[in-house]
């Protein structure tokens, strides 16, 4: 939600906050702009859309040179996206610019006390009151950093702000309160970012701020103190990628890129995890064995992509550790005053480990005593920041908005974590643990092989591109499978979609099947529970004498399905438990094809962000 950067160094500002934003888009494309301190004042730059037409505005229009700047690419909340509404924001004699991200919740009466102050407010932003009262602290202190603590000691809710003064030319303040921001360190230069993409073209160097921190960042160094002045310590950490792994490598989108690294990712995240003698290492562990043999109950919290893998968790943490284990929307969580003592293990999932529902149902679960287990995907995000524990999945940046490499390695995570229980609790052998990592190690070559086939898959969904509805359905693991193509379909293809327990269609759902609606089963090996697989096979039939054009995703020889399939899409055998980490690969092809046929926006979808920093 929102995109923001920072810079002070020798280059030339505007060049390395346009560069950081086209890194950063993917985190809001409703409106865009840019301030640079130039010639002893502010020039600033912004356009409603995508970063394209900022880019064409600084065509027309080109900024005086300068060497400290600031940008921003915004998904509204207060106000629509409007060139108005676009930040930077001013104060009234346009001397400080300020960007934001997150939420300001007490802005109303702010700008109430502003305007009887006199100042004249311009947009409809919750932001725009930052810069005012940035501008009546600094004329008492002339020290931005300072105004900006006092400015954030009187901001109630979530809020990244990143600042310029034209009375400050060479320095970039930011302060951060829930939402990320990270800082970057180079040689004569720093940068400051929501995500370390923006500047790790120029550099692997970053620091870490901590909740409600202030940094002055200045060309040979940064400051860091809390909001009431005292200094902060911060933790630096050298980015393990290079600039490449935020590239589109030659392919048209990011979505397929990511797609095509799921092997490697997959493999990435089982790397290093198990020593010989078959213990499981967590990256960061605050939690011991003992505390984890005292678990009476596992608790998922997480939203979207990151829910259904939380979903498919549940059944192999059951199964082999015999803990109940629940599974609960993050953005639920906490208003329904859940049941949590020192004996519920909470796990957090979250590709970016910012997104704002499953941080405050992670902080809700530790206010009642709970243990958090963060699975994630960012390096010192606030997620696994604020839990007991971290384990990190290695899927790389992830950029599209549709969540692909992360949900795969989110699962391989979970089977990781559920077998860590049963070993700790000895509900599983040594050499049962090794079973199963086996076939987990051969997961990423069986992903290979799925991505090699998808021809079909792709013409498929470009003969379905005119539908308006496509129905999925499964049993068991394939349930979260059948509701996670729903989603990537909505997202991407804009389409009605509905994942469904299968064995649930006949309470209900049964009645919107119709002549040559597009049906997608995922179906379980028949090698398995034999029973579930055979109910499946009854529901297909169910469907297609109903009308439905079935889609049917089943295993390499399981060829029950052959005469009820009007179109096949064949996976590599697997165990029931792993299935979904190939038979979500196809659903994911296909919602990218069916969204390209459709002319839709693969890696940028409508009214979407990639990091949902606001509740
Ligand atoms: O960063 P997170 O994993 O916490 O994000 C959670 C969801 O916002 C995310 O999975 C979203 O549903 C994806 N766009 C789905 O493709």
């Amino acid at each position: 939600m929102c995109g923001i950067v920072g810079y002070v160094g020798a280059q030339s500002a505007l060049d390395v906050v346009m560069a950081g934003l086209r890194r950063l888009e993917y985190r809001g494309y409703d409106s865009a702009g840019v301030a640079v301190l130039a010639d002893g004042g502010l020039a600033t730059a912004k356009r409603a859309g995508k970063l394209v037409n900022l880019e064409k505005e600084l065509g027309e229009h080109p900024l005086p040179a300068g060497t400290t700047g600031i940008g921003h690419t915004r998904w509204a909340t207060h106000g629509g996206p409007t060139d108005a509404n676009a930040h930077p924001h001013l104060d009234n004699a346009g001397r400080v610019a300020v960007v934001h991200n997150g939420i300001i919740e007490n802005f109303a009466v702010l700008r109430a006390e502003l305007t009887e102050r006199g100042h004249a407010l311009a947009s409809e932003t919750d932001t725009e009151v930052v810069a005012h009262l940035l501008a009546e602290e600094f004329s008492a202190s002339a020290d931005l950093a300072e105004a900006m603590r006092l400015v954030c000691r009187r901001l109630e809710g979530a809020f990244t702000l990143v600042a310029v003064h034209a009375d400050e030319p060479d320095v970039v303040v930011g302060a951060r309160r829930n939402s990320p921001l990270v800082v970057g360190v180079g040689e004569g230069e720093t940068f400051l970012a929501s995500d370390v993409a923006a500047f790790i073209a120029h550099t692997r160097e970053a620091i870490e701020l901590g909740q409600d921190q202030v940094v002055e960042l200045r060309r040979d160094g940064v400051t860091v103190t809390g909001f009431d002045g005292s200094p902060a310590e911060v933790r630096a950490y050298h980015v393990d990628w290079d600039a490449s792994a935020a590239e589109k490598g030659g392919y048209d989108y990011f979505m397929l890129k990511e797609i095509a690294e799921q092997p490697k990712a997959v493999a990435d995240t089982l790397l290093g995890r198990i020593d010989p003698s078959g213990s499981l290492t967590l990256d960061e562990v605050r939690i011991g064995a003992a505390e984890l043999r005292e678990v009476d109950k596992v608790v998922i919290v997480a939203c979207g992509t990151a829910f259904h893998a939380g979903l498919i968790a549940k059944y192999a943490i059951e199964h082999w550790t015999r803990i109940p284990c629940e599974v609960e929307l993050a953005s639920e969580f906490r208003y329904r005053d859940p049941i949590l003592d020192g004996r519920s293990l909470v796990i957090a999932i979250s590709q970016s480990g910012e997104t704002m529902d499953t941080l405050m149902a992670l902080r809700h679960a530790r206010e009642q005593g709970s243990k958090v287990l963060a699975i994630c995907n960012t390096n010192g995000s606030t997620i696994p920041r604020e839990s007991d524990a971290v384990l990190y999945t290695h899927a790389g940046p992830e950029v599209a908005v549709a969540s692909t490499k992360a949900f795969l390695t989110q699962l391989v995570a979970c089977y990781l974590v559920a077998l860590y229980l049963g070993q700790v609790r000895g509900t599983k052998w040594g050499d049962e643990i090794r079973d199963v990592i086996r076939d987990l190690s051969r997961i990423s070559g069986a992903v290979d092989r799925v991505l090699e086939t998808m021809e079909p898959v792709r013409e498929l969904a470009r003969s379905l591109a005119e539908k308006n509805t496509v129905l999925f359905l499964g049993r068991h693991v394939g349930y979260p499978v059948a509701l996670e193509g729903a989603l990537k379909l909505k997202e991407l293809a804009y389409m009605h979609a509905e994942g469904f327990a299968a064995g649930e269609l006949k309470h209900g759902p049964i009645a919107l099947i119709e002549q040559d609606l597009p049906v997608v089963v995922i179906v379980p090996s028949p090698r398995g529970r034999s029973v579930l697989h055979d109910k499946i096979v009854s529901n297909i039939q169910e469907i297609r004498a109903r009308g439905a054009r079935t889609i049917v995703i089943a295993e390499e020889g399981d060829e029950t399905v052959v005469p009820y399939a009007d179109h096949l899409i064949r996976i590599p055998a697997t165990p029931t438990l792993l299935q979904p980490l190939v038979s979500a690969v196809p659903l994911q092809v296909f919602a990218c094809e069916l969204a390209t046929a459709r002319g839709n926006e693969v890696d940028q979808p409508r009214n979407l962000a990639k990091s949902v920093t606001v509740e």
